[in-house]
């Protein structure tokens, strides 16, 4: 299997996205690590909690950066709710994250790997950006990123910035600046890619996940069934791991635009590569939107 770290912000897209991983026999989740973003980093780090006690996982959780590096947090909590993860009631927290700082667990997990381990940043890049400048060694022992986050087109956050590279451009910028392979799976594939009524209504008694799944959906405003269905963008990162055919890609070079303004945050792809010799990352253009539906009813199958 393929270890990976996965740096998230339960969140409701992050949390069917973590159980996604956790049972896919191709994937080797090793760490998760939080970050501030949807909600406050106190309770995303309860959130993933949350979820390792639900699965019966033992895989370390790490907290992270409760700040973007420059600026102040504004959080998607109108999105994912007051928690989170609203429309579940999970029971009280027993378990308790790593005494040590996200940064300092990634550092330890790259270093004591055998092999060079893939990143999942499926939130904002401060804790990633803080490990490439604290510890730049690491570098060498991450295979690539697989990132939910950016937009070729318009934005989700502001007319044309998407949330997680919204919430710390200046992270983003030191990511994308760091040498380190990126796949960006930005809102072009994942706002396309609806999780409709037919998926829904097959998930919904299958297995305990499922049937918690199904809860959180009532409460998710990140689409709705109106509209056609729900955007489960973080979910389309793991898809990419264990199903990088259903995705349509381009090397490209992207740059982060991270100065203040209207275009904050916005990822600039030179598709024609007009401006740049070197591409920095690999973009998702188009995705298969019906094996993709398949694909996560699948996923839930394999759940508890
Ligand atoms: C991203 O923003 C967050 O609210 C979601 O969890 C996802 O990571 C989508 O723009
Ligand atoms: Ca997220």
């Amino acid at each position: 299997p393929i270890p990976i770290i996965i740096d998230t912000d339960p969140g409701i897209d992050d949390a069917v996205a973590i159980a996604a991983a956790i049972f896919d026999e191709q994937l080797d989740v090793r760490l998760i690590t939080t970050v501030a973003g949807n909600v406050n980093v106190e309770k995303t780090t309860d959130n993933a909690l949350k979820l390792m006690e639900f699965f019966n996982q033992s895989i370390p959780v790490a907290k992270g950066c409760g700040q973007p590096l420059l600026k102040e947090l504004e959080d998607a909590s109108e999105i994912h709710g007051e928690s989170g993860m609203a429309g579940y009631d999970f029971p009280k927290v027993t378990t308790a994250p790593l005494s040590m700082h996200a940064v300092e667990a990634m550092r330890q997990t790259l270093s004591e790997a055998d092999e060079p381990i893939t990143l999942v940043p499926i939130a904002a890049l401060t804790n990633i950006a803080l490990l490439f400048s604290m510890y730049p060694e690491c570098k060498s022992k991450i295979k690539r990123i697989v990132m939910m986050g950016g937009s070729l087109s318009r934005g989700n956050t502001t007319t044309i910035a998407e949330f997680n590279t919204y919430v710390d451009p200046h992270a983003a910028a030191i990511v994308f600046q760091s040498g380190v392979p990126i796949v960006m799976v930005g809102l072009d594939v994942t706002s396309t890619a609806l999780i409709t009524k037919p998926e829904i209504e097959a998930i919904k008694s299958m297995n305990k996940t499922g049937k918690m799944i199904y809860s959180l959906f009532q409460h998710y405003r990140g689409g709705s069934l109106k509209s056609g269905g729900l955007k489960m963008h973080d979910l389309c990162a793991i898809a990419f791991l264990v199903k990088p055919e259903l995705f349509t890609t381009q090397e490209t070079y992207v740059e982060i635009e991270y100065n203040n303004g209207p275009a904050s945050g916005a990822t600039i792809a030179d598709l024609k590569m007009a401006y740049h010799d070197k591409t920095n990352a690999e973009v998702c253009l188009d995705i298969d939107i019906p094996a993709f539906q398949k694909w996560f009813v699948e996923s839930v199958g394999k759940m508890i």
